[in-house]
Order: structure tokens, then C-alpha cells, then sequence
């Protein structure tokens, strides 16, 4: 038998309605928030990835040679793209530039539980503001997005870190900016490296201050309030912030203070245990977790102030995140937030002869126009045989063309719910229609 290829999904309707549930949640909310939707191509340049992804992603790509002989990649993500499209016409934009974009994205990762190899995003970006302002808008939209599932605050929480105290932190053991995200990316695999694993990488950095650096790290990716983080640096920096550090952690309280405004205080857990895996992230940066779950995240993201300059556009200061479908749709699940799905047409209709028939199908013509969904079976069958179809395909209606009634242009309405039925008039019939449903 044919099957998918490993970690790749077939939608049969009742996955797909899935999927549509969660795109409209993802397009309102987006909209609520004044993001324009954009689209990019599913394949691209490989180059655009080897050069701005980092090295995780650049090994899960799926990449082959077109028959012009190109290095092309499927995208693993959408941030390089988004970077170069807003980049090519950057001065026409107005600023600040805030889009969103729903698409699928091809990694080759071991399938499991929560990870696939194609996979849907919500992506939401803002470019051209540094402020935290910024960094608040799309945490805020983040957390609208998933309370507008019916997830609530008992059932996931922002995990809130910052790459930028991280780097400041890594100074002060002397590692270079420019070595900093290589250590990061083993710090951002801690939890699932044993501990002599973890002091292997890690020793390269920090020779004879790996132990203590590692027992440093144990302490600052336990803390969660924003008065113990200052304490940790003020303790780190010799009783006194440079101004660095004391300007960062001003962001910090400011950023804080925002969602604190917004009421979503609840839904932030300061948590530097965050670091993210991609490479181009620079400042705050954050994932979405399922409170009791050991899953994996809902969604990341985080800013990113030099990607544009890389890639050959400098002046636009950057911040997004994405929401995946997979772990999202889990949860749901397990919630049991999913909505029922139920494939049915507001009207099924019932003809007892071929004059019958004719008419019926002129009226769902009228029908299907005005908006209502119609259906009828596509031969001529019984009578009796129309009733049953009519019963299985879950429609909440019956319209019923009998001779007598289409004599007097008139058709019977059955309400397959109740049991009621009345005549309505074949020459109004989609204003009758739409004034029986709003009785
Ligand atoms: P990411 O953390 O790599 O970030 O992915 C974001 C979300 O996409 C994850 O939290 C997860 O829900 C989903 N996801 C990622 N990989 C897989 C997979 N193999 N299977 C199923 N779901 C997956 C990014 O992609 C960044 N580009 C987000 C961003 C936008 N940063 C700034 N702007």
C-alpha cells in the first residue's frame, strides 16, 4: 500500500477542518492585531538557509539540485524570507512593518510525538521597531492566539529569556560575541544532555571554568522573578551593573510592565533556561509550553535586530514568533478543545418525481447563491431512499417537493431536529428559508 512519506500527513476532512479551525483562529487574531498576511515560496535558494539559519535547521533541510542545476531547499521556517522580501523594499514600507503568514514548512527530524518533517506555521513578525513595544505586541498576539483556542492560563504559560543577558553573562567569563551562540546552542540542549556530556561540550568555552560555569547556569535558569535576576547580575558584576546590564534589565521591567498592562501577567514565567536554537536571535526571546506537559514547545520566537544587516539590508530591527500545528493540535486534543466535526448542509433536498426533481435543483441553484449550503442525490433514487440519504447526511433541514405541494408552488420544510414542518412559498424561497432559521 502507498503511504505518506515517513513524518508527512495525509488530511482526510475531519484533520483538514482541524487545520481550517486553527488557520482562522490564526488569521482573526492576526487581523486584530493590524498584521497584514503575506506569502513566500515553499522553495528557495539553499543558500538563504545555510547562511542565516544556524546549523540545527541547516541539517534537517531538504535539499536537492533543480534541473538548472541549483542548490534549492523546501523552507524549514519563514524568518529568512520574510528578511529578504521586507529587506528588498524596505524604504516603500510603512513602519513599523507588522505581517503574519500561514504556511508549510519541511524539516527532516526524527519523527516523534510532537514532531513531523511537514508541518503548518503561524508566523508574526514585526520590523522596523526596537523597542520593547515590539517584543510585548507579539507576545501579547502569541498568547491571544492560544487563549483564542480556549486554552487559558492554567494550561500554558510564556517561558520569557533573553539572549542578549545571556551574551552579557558570557562576556563576563570571556567568551567573544561572536563564539556566544555556538555556546548557547549547548546550553539550549542542557535538559537533554547528560551532565558529563554537557561539561564535554562546554569545556572547549570555558577550560577550567567550565564547573563553574555550569554551576552559575543551574542558578540563573532557576530564577523567575525579575528582582532575583537583577540580584544574580548586581552579585555577578561586583555589587555594581554596568550600564549594559543596568539598561538591559530597564528593558526588562519595561517589557514586563506592558503585559502587566495588557493583564497577561499571569500567562509570564521568567525562565533563561530559553535560549533558542536559530542562530540569529539577539534579545528577548520566549516559547509557549503546555503547563503540565512534558511536550515539546507551542510555539518560539524572539528578536532578531541583526538578520536584515546580514543579509544585505541594515536599519530594520526585528521580532517574531511562530505557532506550529502539531503540538498546538495535541494539546487541543488532550484539552478537549477540539470542535466536533460535523460535515452537513443546511438543506438536503427530496424530490418525489422527475418534474419534482427539475424544480428542485432550480431552487438549490437560488439557494446556493444566497448563501446556503444545498444538497440533493446526485441520481434520481425513491422516494423513501431520498429520506434516508437525506437522515445520514446530517443536514438540518429537509425542503420536500411532493406534486400537491409543487401544484400550489409551495415546497414542505422538514426540521430534522424537531420534527416540525411547514409550507413555503417556491418564490421567496431563500428569504422564507433565512427567516425559518432566525425564528
Ligand atoms: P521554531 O522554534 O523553530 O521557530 O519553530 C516554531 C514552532 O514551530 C515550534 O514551537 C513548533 O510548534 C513548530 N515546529 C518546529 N519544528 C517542528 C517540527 N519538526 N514538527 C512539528 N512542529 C514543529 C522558528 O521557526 C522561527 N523561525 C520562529 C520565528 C519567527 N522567529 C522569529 N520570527
Amino acid at each position: 500500500m502507498l503511504k505518506p512519506l515517513p513524518g508527512f500527513r495525509d488530511f482526510y476532512p475531519e484533520q483538514q477542518s482541524i487545520l481550517n479551525h486553527l488557520f482562522g483562529i490564526w488569521k482573526q487574531t492576526a487581523h486584530r492585531f493590524g498584521f497584514c498576511e503575506y506569502n513566500a515560496p515553499v522553495l528557495e535558494p539553499l543558500e538563504l538557509f545555510t547562511q542565516k539559519s544556524g546549523e540545527e535547521i541547516v541539517s534537517q533541510l531538504f535539499t536537492f539540485e533543480d534541473q538548472g542545476g541549483r542548490p534549492v531547499a523546501l523552507r524549514p521556517e519563514m524568518t529568512p524570507l520574510l528578511g529578504r522580501m521586507v529587506g528588498s523594499q524596505a524604504n516603500s514600507l510603512r513602519r513599523p512593518i507588522k505581517w503574519f503568514n500561514i504556511g508549510e514548512h519541511f524539516r527532516y527530524e526524527k519523527p516523534q510525538k510532537g514532531r513531523t518533517r511537514s508541518f503548518y506555521q503561524f508566523n508574526a513578525d514585526i520590523l522596523g521597531e526596537s523597542g520593547t513595544g515590539a517584543d510585548a505586541e507579539l507576545i501579547a498576539l502569541c498568547i491571544s492566539t492560544l487563549t483564542a483556542t480556549g486554552l487559558s492560563e492554567r494550561e500554558f504559560c510564556i517561558r520569557l529569556s533573553d539572549r542578549s543577558l545571556w551574551i552579557e553573562y558570557l562576556a563576563s567569563f570571556g567568551i567573544d560575541s561572536a563564539v556566544a551562540p555556538k555556546l548557547l546552542s549547548i546550553i539550549d540542549k542542557r535538559a537533554r544532555l547528560k551532565p558529563e556530556a554537557l561539561f564535554a561540550q562546554v569545556q572547549p568555552f570555558l577550560k577550567d571554568q567550565t564547573e563553574a560555569f555550569l554551576a552559575q547556569v543551574d542558578v540563573l535558569t532557576k530564577i523567575r522573578s525579575l528582582q532575583d535576576l537583577e540580584n544574580f547580575f548586581v552579585k555577578n558584576s561586583d555589587e555594581k551593573l554596568n550600564d549594559t546590564l543596568s539598561h538591559r534589565l530597564d528593558d526588562w521591567r519595561q517589557l514586563m510592565g506592558d503585559l502587566e498592562s495588557m493583564a497577561l501577567g499571569a500567562f509570564i514565567r521568567i525562565d533563561l533556561e530559553i535560549v533558542r536554537g536559530l542562530a540569529y536571535y539577539t534579545g528577548f526571546v520566549f516559547e509557549a509550553f503546555a503547563i503540565d506537559g512534558t511536550g515539546r514547545a507551542l510555539a518560539g520566537g524572539g528578536r532578531y535586530d541583526h538578520l536584515l544587516s546580514k543579509l544585505g539590508y541594515p536599519g530594520l530591527p526585528a521580532c517574531g514568533f511562530a505557532i506550529g500545528d502539531v503540538t498546538l493540535t495535541l494539546l487541543l486534543a488532550e484539552k478537549n478543545r477540539l470542535p466536533r466535526y460535523i460535515q452537513a448542509a443546511d438543506v438536503y433536498m427530496i424530490a418525489s418525481g422527475k418534474e419534482e426533481r427539475r424544480a428542485a435543483l432550480g431552487d438549490s441553484a437560488l439557494l446556493r447563491q444566497a448563501g446556503f449550503s444545498v444538497e440533493y442525490p446526485l441520481k434520481p433514487v425513491g422516494f423513501g431512499k431520498q429520506f434516508k440519504l437525506a437522515g445520514q447526511s446530517n443536514a438540518r433541514f429537509a425542503l420536500i417537493y411532493g406534486t400537491d405541494e409543487l401544484a400550489l408552488q409551495k415546497v414542505k420544510l422538514r426540521n430534522f431536529s424537531s420534527g416540525e414542518e411547514c409550507l413555503l412559498s417556491r418564490d421567496r424561497l431563500p428569504e422564507m428559508f433565512q427567516s425559518v432559521l432566525e425564528s
